[in-house]
């Protein structure tokens, strides 16, 4: 689905006219080819406070195969290399002071970003902090990145990874994603880090290798993008879809080597099958996606019974039932990954969505309060936001609305599926231990529910 706009703003003539007519210009997202640089261009880290990150961070970036250069001085270096990326570790800010050197870091360096390229900022949790000077030196790092990400252009992306204490071992794979491809329509996000048992290394290119990956929903649109990304990724994909989609599921399973499972997730016998299926035909489980997610819009005053209690069965009691019955079952691997797939409509709510947006809500609270027990077990449960995502559905919304909702964002374009898919491999991989109970927006830093 070509996003016609983007196509003409990024032609010969297209950039002349939206540039005349100061119109916007999206970028050509830079996304993740297996095999391909970490990085565009050379990355430069700094600090601002104690920084008891940057060695870390330096040691992630080389072991990824990134070149890191000095920091540039404003108004010096004559080299005028462009960069791939930014990366500020403001850990042990204890103050707004310490923010000045932050700014002296940050503005030269920005300054010379390449197009699609990253900035992520590094700091401790604002909840954790000792004294109001240092949680407000800490909180003032979301509102830095996310204005920062509003003022980039081309493809480039300002993300925040928050890292308390003890929780080091966990950088390395949010760090890699946010500087990745694979982070393409992930902008102006936070992720907060937990202590946790985390790998040092995986496999770069096949990270879910010898992993069972049940993805439901995945007979077409996102779910059938999550099921090519994790089987591109190493994994082993047991597809789900109803029996009506029977058809083109087979086809996903097909194309990637998987398993397709005829399964309607709402019914009373569901999780129950799904968990004989896995234990009979797998001995277990690593990764469980719950995608599959339906729409059924009218005004509340004018919803019907059904239309509520279709949407909330499949999008949340269905994720609740499963994802209990596998814990019941004890059939999760060691280290599994629960990812659920919530909304934007969830965080901003949506006119004539109560019944979605509520059980897309819901979802964000369901992963949030089993976080600690998954990571009691070794184990976690997040979920993603999806925004403007270009599907058949988004397809079939009349050209105003269409056009205005995927602009509304810092990037100026609608999302892929492969984007949602990309964060939820990132999400499924075993260097992503440390991050638990949290819900990423696959938004490119929309506008709504910011
Ligand atoms: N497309 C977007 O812009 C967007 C934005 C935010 C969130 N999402 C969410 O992403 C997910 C995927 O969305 P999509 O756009 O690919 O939707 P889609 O309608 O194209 O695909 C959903 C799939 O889920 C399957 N499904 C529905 N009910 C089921 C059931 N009871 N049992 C088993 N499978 C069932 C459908 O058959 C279909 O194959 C959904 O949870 C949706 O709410 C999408």
């Amino acid at each position: 689905m070509a996003d016609w706009y983007s196509n003409f703003a990024n032609s010969g003539f297209g950039t002349t006219v939206t540039k005349q007519l100061g119109l916007p210009r999206p970028g050509v997202l830079r996304r993740y080819e297996p095999g391909g640089p970490l990085l565009e261009g050379p990355a430069v880290v700094g600090s601002a406070g104690r920084g008891r990150l940057r060695d870390t961070v330096t040691a992630v970036l080389r072991d990824a195969g990134a070149t890191v250069v000095s920091p540039v001085v404003a108004d010096g270096d004559a080299s005028g290399e462009k960069l791939g990326a930014v990366v500020l570790d403001a850990t042990g800010v204890t103050g707004p002071a310490d923010l000045a050197a932050a700014h002296d870091f940050l503005a030269p360096a920005i300054k010379r970003l390449r197009a699609n390229g990253r900035v992520v900022i590094l700091t401790d949790p604002p909840a954790a902090a000792d004294s109001p000077a240092q949680a407000a030196a800490r909180q003032a790092v979301d509102g830095l990145t996310r204005s920062i990400g509003k003022e980039l252009r081309d493809g480039s992306t300002a993300n925040a990874i928050y890292v308390p204490e003890g929780a080091e071992a966990g950088v390395a794979g949010p760090l890699t994603f946010f500087l990745s491809g694979r982070s393409a329509y992930v902008d102006g996000q936070g992720v907060t880090l937990q202590a946790a048992d985390v790998p040092a290394t995986q496999d770069a290119e096949k990270p879910l290798a010898g992993k069972v990956v049940v993805v439901t929903g995945a007979a077409r649109g996102i779910g059938a993008s999550i099921a090519d990304v994790m089987a591109r990724d190493g994994a082993h994909v047991v597809a789900v879809d109803i029996p009506a989609a029977g058809d083109s599921l087979a086809a996903v399973a097909n194309r990637i080597g998987g398993t397709a499972l005829q399964l309607d997730i709402t019914a009373a016998d569901a999780p129950q099958r799904l968990v004989e299926h896995l234990r009979e035909r797998h001995g277990g489980v690593d990764v469980i996606v719950h995608n599959a997610g339906i729409t059924r819009d009218k005004l509340l005053v004018n919803m019907d019974a059904a239309r509520w209690n279709s949407v909330m069965a499949v999008n949340l009691q269905a994720q609740l039932d499963i994802t209990q019955a596998l814990l019941d079952g004890d059939v999760l691997n060691p280290g599994a990954r629960v990812v659920c797939v919530s909304s934007q409509s969830g965080i901003a709510g949506n006119r004539g969505q109560t019944n979605y947006a509520a059980s897309k809500a819901g979802v964000i609270g369901m992963v949030r309060a089993w976080a600690p027990a998954f990571a009691e077990r070794g184990a976690t449960i997040n979920a993603v936001a999806p925004g403007f995502i270009v599907t058949e559905m988004t397809a079939k919304m009349p050209f105003g609305t269409r056009e205005v909702g995927a602009r509304l964002n810092s990037l100026q374009q609608g999302g892929l599926p492969v984007d949602v898919a990309e964060t939820i491999a990132w999400l499924s991989q075993p260097t992503s231990a440390g991050v638990n109970g949290q819900t990423v927006r696959v938004c490119g830093q929309s506008l709504l529910g910011a």
